[in-house]
């Protein structure tokens, strides 16, 4: 399935090293990857960032890479395929339906805000007149507050049972964030990219040197996946939280293993990242909830 390249079982102490010891075929890639140019372009960004996987993983389209380690784990995937029988964030569907359809304040309710709630693939996007990027978190308590609730909790179990909800409705629609226009949108994506490729925490490491540099090697016994649809699958149902959770709290798991503190949930940092990573993702389908281990 790989072409025969060697993937190695990597041990913590020995990542640094090898870090160190990467191929010049990955360092080039990576560098292809993110363009440092003066002038930023994200489509450019996108493209490199697909040619970079397509190249890593010659047998698996850009596209298959919404189901993550699963698109190139073999024997993770059947696992995986075996517990989507009977998948433990069907409840989670349920529940987020059921507070979909509730009551808010003023009598109405969420589709109000957002009809029959297939509407994931308009998140996120850059809000010129606000300056920030607007995520399907944020817009649920401004939907809230617009009907005179008050707002939710970011990262708990209402506003992630009402994500699943809403991902799950608009699952099959196509990542299509429109391409960063003005100047507050662009600053918004490249503060995501630097984020991404910034070096943080006792390790040093930066979120590219797990998922670009070595995305399909393991990481002790998890494979590392592609920072293409990264974004296209959640909330996740993770086995290791026993319930669904953000990809922000995703966010904040990486950044704690490399030994960094973390950002809260919906950070104008963590928007921006979701920002750029959901933009380089265009053209993945939309696939959550998910589980993931
Ligand atoms: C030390 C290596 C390492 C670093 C650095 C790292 N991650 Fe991860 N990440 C992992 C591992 C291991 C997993 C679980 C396996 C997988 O899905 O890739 C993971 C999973 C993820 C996932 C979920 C993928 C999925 O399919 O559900 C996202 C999203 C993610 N990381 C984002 C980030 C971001 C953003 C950063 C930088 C802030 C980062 N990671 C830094 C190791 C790392």
């Amino acid at each position: 399935m790989f072409n025969g390249k060697e993937f190695t079982m990597i041990r913590r102490p020995a990542i640094a090293a090898m870090l160190l010891t990467l191929s010049s075929y990955s360092l080039l890639g990576y560098m292809a990857a993110f363009s440092h140019k003066a002038v930023a372009d994200p489509e450019s960004d996108r493209q490199a960032m697909r040619a970079f996987y397509q190249k890593r993983f010659p047998d698996i389209a850009p596209e298959a890479h919404k189901d993550g380690v699963y698109a190139f784990d073999e024997n993770a995937r059947e696992q995986w395929l075996e517990l989507e029988d009977f998948p433990p964030y069907e409840i989670a569907i349920d529940e987020g339906q059921e507070l979909f359809e509730s009551p808010l304040a003023d009598g109405s309710n969420y589709s109000d805000c957002f009809g029959d709630g297939a509407v994931k693939n308009q998140f996120p996007y850059f809000d010129e007149q606000k300056g920030e990027v607007i995520t399907l978190e944020l817009a649920i308590n401004t939907c809230r507050s617009q009907h005179g609730d008050q707002p939710l909790p970011y990262d708990g179990a209402e506003i992630t049972r009402l994500t699943a909800y809403i991902a799950f409705q608009s699952r099959g629609q196509t990542i299509a964030v429109a391409e960063p226009a003005n100047e507050g949108a662009l600053a918004a994506y490249n503060d995501g990219k630097r984020f991404y490729a910034s070096r943080r925490g006792q390790l040093n490491f930066a979120c590219t040197s797990c998922h670009v540099q070595l995305a399909g090697n393991r990481l002790r016994a998890e494979h590392l996946s592609a920072s293409l649809g990264q974004v296209s699958h959640w909330p996740a149902y993770r086995l290791k939280w026993q319930d669904v959770g953000s990809l922000h709290r995703r966010f904040a798991r990486c950044i704690k293993q490399v030994g960094a503190e973390p950002f809260p949930a919906q950070s104008k940092e963590y928007r921006n990242l979701e920002y750029f990573l959901t933009y380089i993702s265009n053209g993945l389908p939309l696939n959550g909830p998910s589980i993931r281990k």
